[in-house]
């Protein structure tokens, strides 16, 4: 079977962009795939964040996957640090990664900006080869991700192809290794709809977790008063009715992707259903449309941070079968690069 993997960091809440752009296709393609999902707290300390904040929100983001529809008897999800290959594969990988690669990344480019000389830590810029290697190490085929992850992915498949060259194939039988390819190359699996949700505020930026207004994203826990309330004073424009695709309407092109999916109707329904419509009438429509959907994951999530015993349970499990796969990998690259054994 093909595998998959794909993670979420552990800051702030999760919103609608991680939700739409990510968890709910990996719920949708379990089925199909050998699954395993980790909550990257490694990941986010690359940034200033709260030690006693951490722990709780690895739980949360866990008893988020689940509540989202995650299935335990079909995907392994466990926490990165539970699983000690991720530190030590971003070592023999970020060996093998010329640093100019690391400074083409938008995401650093970006981030360093925002939090300034001071706390630009080196991790910030080395991030993406940790994020190599938590896909690497699963032999991945597969990695369901937002749009904004797609230039890590191209790195992460670069980095397999020059381990795989510098230290796999010919050069490795020639030093009594078993020959071929150390690493499978991995594909992004970047979906049709919901690859990248944007701002309410602000239809030209993408929604995100460390905008300092909570007002600019939905977050999945957000109660139906939160709710009616950001959709009620999110930017909208003057034109008459409602379209996707106008350049000159990202706001509105955002609102009616995201009513859209989460009411499973085609870009055509949603199109006819609310080209005469009023901002009034598609706000009330969306609200419903977004409570409906978000109510029952809520409901579930209650149930699962309840019981901290089966949260543990899960996260135990799913660290064991994670580590069994990503032991044999790294032995594997520890081989191919020469190393002494014991
Ligand atoms: P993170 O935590 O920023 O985001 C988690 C997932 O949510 C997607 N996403 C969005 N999708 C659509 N619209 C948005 N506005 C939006 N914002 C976020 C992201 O694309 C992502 O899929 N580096 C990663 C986490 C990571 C990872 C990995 C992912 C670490 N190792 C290995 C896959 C495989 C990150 O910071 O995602």
């Amino acid at each position: 079977r093909k595998r998959m993997v794909s993670g979420v960091q552990p800051t702030g809440a999760i919103h609608l962009g991680n939700y739409l752009g990510a968890i709910k296709n990996w719920v949708a393609l379990q089925n199909s795939y050998d699954t395993l999902f980790f909550i990257v707290d490694l990941h986010a300390i690359t940034l200033p964040y709260d030690t006693q904040q951490l722990s709780k929100a690895s739980r949360n983001t866990a008893a988020i996957y689940l509540a989202c529809g995650v299935d335990t008897s079909k995907a392994s999800v466990f926490v990165q640090s539970h699983v000690r290959a991720h530190v030590e594969l971003m070592w023999l990988l970020s060996c093998a990664t010329p640093i100019g690669w690391l400074n083409r990344m938008i995401q650093f480019k970006e981030k360093s900006r925002k939090a300034g000389d001071e706390n630009v830590g080196v991790a910030l810029l080395t991030y993406p080869v940790l994020m190599a290697s938590d896909i690497l190490l699963y032999q991945s085929d597969f990695v369901p991700v937002g749009e904004d992850q797609k230039q890590h992915l191209e790195l992460t498949r670069e980095l397999a192809e020059r381990v795989n060259y510098l230290y796999g194939g010919r050069k490795w039988k020639k030093l009594g290794g078993r020959g071929g390819s150390i690493f499978k190359v991995p594909e992004p699996l970047i979906p049709p709809a919901g690859a990248r949700v944007m701002s309410l505020t602000d239809g030209l930026s993408k929604m995100s977790k460390s905008a300092p207004s909570d007002q600019s994203r939905i977050n999945l826990l957000d109660p139906k008063d939160v709710i009616a309330n950001k959709i009620k004073r999110c930017k909208t424009d003057s034109f008459p009715g409602l379209e996707f695709d106008n350049p000159e309407r990202p706001e509105c092109n955002n609102l009616l992707s995201i009513y859209q999916i989460i009411s499973s109707k085609t870009k055509e329904e949603v199109a006819r259903e609310c080209q005469d419509m009023n901002w009034g009438t598609f706000k009330n429509l969306i609200t419903d449309a977004l409570v409906d959907h978000l109510h029952p994951i809520q409901v579930r999530y209650e149930e699962i941070i309840s019981d901290p015993a089966y949260l543990d349970g899960v996260l135990a499990d799913g660290a064991t079968k994670a580590a069994a796969i990503a032991d044999a990998t790294l032995e594997n690259v520890y081989q191919a690069m020469g190393f002494l054994r014991r």
